[in-house]
């Protein structure tokens, strides 16, 4: 069941303390979420309990180890049904949290909710490669944290350009990160980026495991990233292919670089 108390005491095992009124809050998101999700397929998670842990508690586990400073500002990436930053946004209030999701239907979900929880989130129906090159969003963010958008070598290149200098994308993995790290260092280059730490916790009802990547902009990101639409996930940086290397800038394709 959606409640508020397991899901403050299953928050606290990770160590982050969740208020009462707060979990009351995500509680009735997470409501919202399970009513309109027949309609709108926002979620596969379909059973309370398991909602609780592997989205609410899920999206707040990292503050225990990469807490926003207050103030500090934060983009949640392909945030879909509002993972994690709906819940980030309740819990951390003195940090202003915009919402970036491609999909129409899912962004307007997510304008609704938001108005009703936390009124103070912004929301931005667009694709990354296209905020990245967008001056208003483009080198802003103090932290852009992601959950299931994409392998670590493509949300080097959709997230770092979104950050300001010594500004950390946290991207939240699974247990089996080390490919994803291994694959990402012609990325990390590209966007003069760097992985800082792998922080391993488990959730505290199914012991299921994850692995938070604190990876930060070190240098200006080059003009030619990211590059154009759909390009970072099919051809992601670093991939050897046809003996060529893959870390070529865009082509003549245009953009506002
Ligand atoms: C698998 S869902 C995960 C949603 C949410 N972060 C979560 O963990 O529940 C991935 C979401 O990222 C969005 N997305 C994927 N690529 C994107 C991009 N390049 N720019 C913006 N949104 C993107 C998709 O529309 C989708 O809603």
């Amino acid at each position: 069941v959606l409640s508020p108390h397991r899901l403050r005491e299953g928050a606290r095992q990770l160590g982050v303390d969740v208020p009462l009124a707060a979990a009351k809050l995500l509680c009735r998101f997470a409501a919202q979420v399970l009513q309109q999700n027949d309609v709108l397929g926002l979620t596969a998670i379909a059973d309370e309990d398991t909602f609780l842990e592997k989205h609410l508690i899920d999206s707040v586990s990292w503050l225990a180890v990469e807490r926003p400073q207050a103030g500090e500002t934060l983009c949640d990436l392909g945030s879909g049904a509002g993972f994690p930053g709906i819940p980030v946004a309740v819990l951390c209030r003195q940090t202003p949290v915009t919402l970036v999701e491609a999909s129409a239907r899912r962004a307007a979900f997510l304008r609704t909710a938001a108005a009703g929880l936390a009124p103070g989130v912004a929301v931005v129906e667009a694709r990354a490669e296209v905020l990245g090159r967008d001056a208003v969003h483009r080198g802003r963010y103090d932290v852009v944290v992601a959950r299931a958008v994409a392998p670590l070598a493509v949300l080097v290149e959709l997230a770092v350009p979104l950050l300001r200098l010594g500004g950390r994308l946290v991207a939240m993995k699974g247990p089996r990160v080390d490919e994803e790290l291994a694959a990402a260092g012609g990325a990390l280059d590209a966007l003069q980026a760097e992985v800082q730490a792998v922080h391993a916790l488990a959730l505290p009802f199914s012991g299921a495991e994850r692995r938070i990547v604190r990876v930060v902009k070190r240098g200006p990101t080059p003009e030619s990233y990211p590059r154009r639409d759909g390009v970072p996930a099919r051809r992601p940086l670093g991939e050897a292919r046809h003996g060529r290397k893959a870390q070529e800038p865009r082509g003549s394709g245009g953009g506002n670089g």
